[in-house]
């Protein structure tokens, strides 16, 4: 895992919206998180950071990676993606580079995708990243502050490879998607939607014969170009949704919650991990929740909590690990694996 050393507390906000340190903690339990530096990191950058760590631990080179998927909504371009800026800049060979745009599901979507490829003997050592950057795009006005005081920057990383060790490494993955509700939790601008879904949202007509529907002079004026999110909605979603596909990885491999020895969920909000916990019937060395030290770090949260329990001695061979996550889409999705 990599996080940049920028730490931004609850009271550093309140310089700049209205916003109190008792408001965050009680609603998220978030008390500081990570900033990257301005002109200096950036998605990719701590992307690599933290792959660089996973690769050495793994006992391997970068020049051993035969595939990359990074996931990631908040890319250093719109495009191309950050897998073909990491390997430009870990000077890797010609391997295929996936972009997984999930959201907080990105990084378990991503492992599922490599599990695949490590399965069927296509390749030996797949390098899976999580990071963002959400710290460059949010409305840090007063009007964003439901949103602004959740996010932070940060990434984390592992390397997959095939196991002879009967029973161990990655048992089963399952994912989820429902777009009833895709806007409730998105940033639709800029983007190439004209208005397609919401009346509201269509741009005044132009004189221009093409374009001029991406990045509107009255966008900008609106400032219409920031994360939306119904914090309701998605609270009563992920609350019914993390159970489900934690239930059914356990299903799906004959086991229970009692047999779990570390759940590690996306760092959504302290009181959504709370609620999966206790409707699970975990006990608190059950589970790792960061998100007091991070906040929410969307496709980077489960591999840095995942890195940081283990770092912490938590997770040792052999145990049963579950990750789970959902967000935006809404998507959804969890991996059982036997460490
Ligand atoms: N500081 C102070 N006051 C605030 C802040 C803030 N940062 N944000 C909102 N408020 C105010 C609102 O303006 C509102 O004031 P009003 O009553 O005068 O109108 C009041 O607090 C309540 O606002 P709500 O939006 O109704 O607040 P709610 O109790 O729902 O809490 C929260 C918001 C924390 C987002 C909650 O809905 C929640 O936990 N949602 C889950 C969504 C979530 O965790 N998302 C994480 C990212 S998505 C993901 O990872 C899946």
């Amino acid at each position: 895992m990599y996080v940049p050393p920028n730490v931004v507390t609850n009271e550093d906000l309140t310089r700049v919206m209205d916003t109190s340190d008792a408001w965050i903690q009680e609603r998220t339990g978030i008390q500081q998180r990570r900033y990257a530096t301005r002109y200096e990191e950036t998605t990719t950058t701590m992307g690599i950071a933290a792959a660089t760590i996973a690769i050495e631990r793994a006992g391997i080179t970068a020049a051993d990676i035969d595939f990359i998927i990074f996931a990631t909504l908040s890319p250093d371009y719109y495009f191309p993606g950050c897998g073909v800026l990491l390997q430009r800049q870990m000077g890797m060979k010609e391997i295929g580079a996936l972009d997984i745009r999930n959201q907080c599901s990105g990084f378990i979507y991503s492992l599922s995708v490599g599990d695949q490829f490590i399965k069927t003997g296509m390749y030996k050592n797949i390098l899976v990243v999580g990071a963002e950057t959400h710290s460059f795009a949010l409305d840090f006005s007063t009007r964003g502050r439901n949103i602004s005081v959740i996010f932070g920057d940060g990434a984390g990383a592992v390397v997959l490879q095939p196991t002879e060790k009967q029973g161990q490494g990655i048992l089963s993955t399952h994912l989820h998607s429902d777009g009833n509700d895709a806007e409730l939790l998105s940033m639709a601008n800029p983007g190439f939607h004209a208005g397609k879904y919401d009346e509201n949202k269509k741009p005044p007509a132009t004189d221009q014969p093409y374009g001029g529907v991406f990045i509107t002079e009255e966008l900008l004026a609106k400032e219409d170009i920031y994360p939306y999110m119904d914090g309701q909605a998605v609270f009563k979603k992920a609350v019914v949704k993390f159970p489900e596909v934690i239930n059914e990885a356990l299903n799906a491999n004959g086991l229970t919650a009692s047999d779990i020895n570390m759940l590690i969920t996306h760092q959504a909000n302290l009181r959504i991990s709370h609620f999966i916990q206790q409707k699970m019937g975990l006990r608190d060395d059950q589970v790792h929740n960061n998100i007091t030290k991070y906040g929410n770090t969307t496709a980077a949260s489960v591999p840095i909590a995942f890195c940081e329990a283990w770092e912490m001695k938590k997770i040792k061979e052999g145990d049963l690990v579950c990750l789970a996550a959902f967000g935006s889409g809404f998507t959804w999705g969890s991996a059982l694996l036997r460490f």
